[in-house]
């Protein structure tokens, strides 16, 4: 499937999330309003005291996989960019952390989310926020421009990865981070998964194997590159998602049992770039 094709496939997925929440709802991960699937991957990811300072809806529309903001040791007056910002939940805790002399931009290409997420700012009163409407892979920001690139369980649904860290790469200063959550593969994955586009929709089959995630965030220039486990992810707690997407639990599970984790991954843009050769950073 072209890049294309899987944009607008997530962008409808996306749109749909957003509209349950706007009617009152709660979002789902993909895949239909009726898949349990994601439960697992996006329940207790917010502590309460974290949940209470924001708007309902941005809660409501949360679909991640992690928690980036209490990982990426945010300071105040950073410049932090969000690449798939959804509801907003992870851009408004990001403000917080920075605080009025810092800055948080999120960035999403599906338009009803940017409406959820910009109705959720105006609810929190919050200045020093923006949303931007682009793709991850053409990030509309100049380079070498922020501090730290957050995101949560966006990546994975990229049908071009190296794009996608080649532009974070693009537009953080040199010295900035890049500490992002993501659901993670661990070893070989049955084809059958890779194939299925509603699984890639629901956050799984686009994911990265833990090497190749390594190599390419090393390819595209940086360093300083750590993976570390925060959820690893039973057989069990993917039924209802197997099952959905037309797959035997019975015949698939056995094959992704523990190999699909939920991971905080950390790099660094070199301070000097003069001598990396990544994409978009040689000379
Ligand atoms: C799984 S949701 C996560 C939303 C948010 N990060 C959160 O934690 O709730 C994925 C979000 O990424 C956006 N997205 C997916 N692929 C994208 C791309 N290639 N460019 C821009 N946004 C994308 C979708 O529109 C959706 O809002």
């Amino acid at each position: 499937m072209s890049e294309t094709s899987i944009q607008e496939v997530v962008k409808q997925k996306y749109g749909q999330a957003a509209k349950q929440v706007t009617e009152g709802g709660t979002a789902s991960c993909g895949g239909g309003a009726d898949l349990s699937c994601c439960d697992p991957i996006t329940k207790n990811l917010y502590d309460e005291a974290e949940k209470s300072g924001l708007p309902a809806d941005a809660v409501a529309a949360s679909l991640g996989c992690g928690n980036p903001t209490a990982l990426a040791k945010l300071q105040p007056g950073e410049v932090v960019l969000d690449l798939g910002s959804g509801g907003g939940i992870d851009v408004l805790l990001s403000a917080k952390h920075v605080g009025p002399t810092g800055k948080a931009y999120g960035l999403d290409m599906t338009d009803e989310m940017l409406a959820l997420a910009r109705a959720n700012q105006k609810k929190a009163g919050v200045e020093n926020v923006e949303f931007l409407k682009g793709a991850i892979e053409n990030i509309p920001l100049p380079e070498n421009t922020v501090d730290v690139i957050i995101s949560n369980c966006v990546i994975n649904l990229s049908g071009d990865k190296d794009r996608v860290l080649g532009e974070a790469f693009r537009v953080l200063k040199p010295g900035g981070r890049f500490a992002i959550s993501d659901v993670v593969v661990r070893g070989e994955v049955p084809a059958e998964i890779r194939r299925s586009m509603e699984l890639w929709v629901g956050c799984i089959a686009g994911a990265l194997e833990e090497n190749e995630y390594r190599e390419k965030l090393a390819r595209a220039g940086f360093e300083s590159i750590e993976i570390e486990t925060t959820r690893v992810y039973k057989v069990e707690e993917a039924r209802d998602f197997l099952a959905a997407a037309g797959l035997d639990p019975e015949v698939v599970g056995p094959q992704i049992d523990g190999k699909f984790i939920s991971a905080f991954v950390r790099a660094v843009k070199p301070a000097s770039t003069a001598a990396c050769c990544g994409s978009g950073c040689c000379g």
